[in-house]
């Protein structure tokens, strides 16, 4: 057995365990071999690569990155990209590649089937938006880094009477501000399923600093959004792959609340922070647990599905299931644990 593995898209706390997984599975158990591509698909179709194997994937379990590189160049935006990597395929003999990657990999992993190519996707994002597994892997450690960086901002808020506005990641969808909202004892938290109303926010805001409390956190995701009509919407650049570069949207809050309540306001964003460095315990294991799945789908010749987490148990989903969806936050949770807490 011959695999070709890659990572795509934004790195991630926990890709390295992936890799090490898939390497250590391949070699010592079916008696493969994995060619590691560097930059994702960059690497497929400039045929920039390496042997992976267990000594070179000694030590990397709880370093965060990957060791392989990645991007966001997709055979799809790349004029003859397919024949590339199928060229690829033949000139290594390769029987498929894993592909560790979000939403955006995962459907260029399912197009590519559908060309011919077969693929296995593993998913990873901080953001958590993968449809088919209840989690991926790196959401645990961003949102254990949010939290503790609202512990710290808490006191601050508390000392000088103030609203501090905290930023993170979550293009699309509000996982992380959700989860470490709620885990940080946000004051309140916006998320883009769910548009806000700054004349809302800033009367509960001031509601609150007008009875026994003087400090406040607003969470707020940096895909979140104004209600139509309410704000002007901010206008962000586009990066060369069409994605928008986020952030800002704290400093407009922060200057709308300190402008319409008169309490001063402070943005901290935590940016790629979120991202950065080791991965915890449940993301390495989870991480772990992908790996080894992806590669004993490989043995058993299961292309065209993506590992996913469900029940605590590992399983395979259709990769044509999970291609161009993308998964909300449970709007129950934000509605009935989150918001009955907002500047109360
Ligand atoms: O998709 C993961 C993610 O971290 C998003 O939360 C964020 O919007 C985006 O990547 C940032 O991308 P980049 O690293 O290219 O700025």
């Amino acid at each position: 057995m011959r695999i070709g593995l890659l990572t795509s898209g934004g790195d991630c706390p926990g890709l390295n365990a992936v890799i090490r997984a898939v390497v250590r599975k391949v070699e010592r158990v079916h008696g493969g071999a994995v060619l590691g591509f560097r930059d994702a698909w960059r690497g497929v179709m400039e045929d920039d690569w390496e042997l992976l194997d267990v000594a070179r994937c000694r030590g990397i379990l709880p370093r965060g990155g990957t060791i392989l590189g990645t991007s966001r160049v997709q055979p799809y935006s790349t004029e003859g990209g397919v024949d590339l990597v199928r060229a690829a395929v033949q000139r290594h003999r390769l029987d498929g590649f894993i592909v560790i990657g979000g939403e955006g990999s995962l459907a260029a992993a399912d197009d590519l089937r559908l060309d011919g190519v077969p693929c296995i996707g593993v998913p990873k994002t901080i953001d958590n938006d993968v449809v088919g597994t209840e989690l991926t892997f790196g959401f645990d450690t961003a949102v254990h880094i949010c939290s503790a960086a609202i512990d710290r901002l808490h006191t601050t808020a508390e000392s000088h009477d103030r609203v501090m506005v905290v930023e993170v990641m979550g293009r699309h969808v509000g996982h992380i501000a959700l989860r470490s909202g709620l885990a940080g004892g946000a004051t309140m938290t916006l998320i883009p399923e769910v548009p806000f109303d700054i004349a809302e926010v800033c009367d509960a805001l001031a509601r609150r600093h007008a009875g026994s409390s003087y400090a406040s956190i607003v969470v707020v995701a940096e895909g979140a959004e104004p209600a139509p009509g309410t704000l002007e919407e901010i206008d962000y650049e586009v990066d060369r792959f069409g994605h928008q570069r986020l952030g800002g949207i704290s400093q407009v809050l922060a200057a709308e609340i300190e402008s319409r309540t008169g309490i001063e306001s402070r943005v901290t964003i935590l940016g790629h922070v979120q991202r950065g460095g080791t991965p915890t315990a449940f993301d390495r294991v989870l991480a772990t647990r992908f790996g080894v799945a992806a590669a004993d789908a490989a043995a058993a010749g299961e292309w065209g599905v993506m590992v996913a987490l469900q029940s605590d148990r590992i399983v395979h989903v259709p990769l044509a299931d999970v291609a161009h969806r993308r998964k909300g936050v449970d709007l129950d949770l934000y509605e009935q644990v989150a918001r009955p807490f907002f500047a109360s």
